[in-house]
């Protein structure tokens, strides 16, 4: 019996920027004028706001062909589905968030920014796509970010879905990338972690995984950071 969320498909539920930067310890200052790549970043305000402060951020996700009506249609009901489902269980701390409605403010805010931004810039900055193959030329970013798509979702994506995306991921990025969080949804560390690191494959990366102190989903306190050795 699965002590967690329980998801038959990845949803479309996004994050703010404040979010993105305790997830991984971003020093945002440090960040301005830098290209960072959002891996799979849905309806995540993170490239909007991270633009808006001078960051040169491009996002990509397999949603971004569709027209914003559509997208912004399907934002109410995932929404509505995850709050519901998670207000009772166990593999949650509820210190940063409060309650269930307060955590629905913060996904609101982010969808409806994202929103706005994605209607004058689809096509430019939010470039569609699906992983694992990225549509960017090597070394285009300094830094990568993704956010509750690999490990989280063991149940959906195989070792070779993950092993293809960071490869390729690694391909893009000149600097680091940052991968958060290392858990499933049943708050364990993600099986197919400790096979990346010892995989032949990816023997020119380097693996750390660094403590920050935010945690929601249990056991998310860690992001991944991945380098050239
Ligand atoms: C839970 S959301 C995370 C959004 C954002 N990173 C955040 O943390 O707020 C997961 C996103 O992954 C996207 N996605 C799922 N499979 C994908 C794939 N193969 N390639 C690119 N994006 C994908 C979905 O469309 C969805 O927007």
């Amino acid at each position: 019996m699965k002590q967690g969320l329980v998801l038959d498909k990845v949803v479309l539920l996004g994050r703010t920027l404040d979010e993105y930067r305790r997830y991984f310890a971003l020093d945002l200052e440090a960040c301005r004028g830098r290209a960072i790549l959002d891996v799979a970043s849905g309806v995540s305000s993170f490239c909007a706001e991270a633009n808006q402060r001078g960051m040169r951020v491009t996002a990509f996700d397999a949603i971004y062909g569709l027209p914003g009506e559509e997208i912004s249609r399907r934002c109410g009901p995932d929404l509505d589905h995850v709050t519901d489902a998670i207000k009772d269980l166990k593999t949650y701390r509820w210190g940063f968030y409060q309650s269930p409605e307060h955590l629905r403010g913060f996904r609101e805010r982010a969808y409806q920014t994202f929103l706005e931004d994605y209607r004058e810039q689809q096509g430019k900055r939010y470039v569609p796509g699906r992983l694992p193959e990225l549509p960017f030329a090597d070394g285009q970013f300094d830094l990568a970010l993704v956010s509750y798509l690999l490990f989280v979702y063991e149940d959906q994506l195989d070792y070779e879905f993950h092993r293809q995306s960071l490869l390729e991921i690694m391909r893009v990025t000149r600097g680091e990338a940052r991968l958060y969080p290392l858990v499933t949804f049943e708050a364990k560390r993600c099986s197919h972690l400790d096979r990346l690191k010892n995989d032949p494959a990816l023997a020119h990366l380097g693996f750390e995984e660094v403590r920050t102190d935010f945690e929601f989903l249990l056991n998310s306190n860690f992001y991944l950071r991945v380098f050239r050795r």
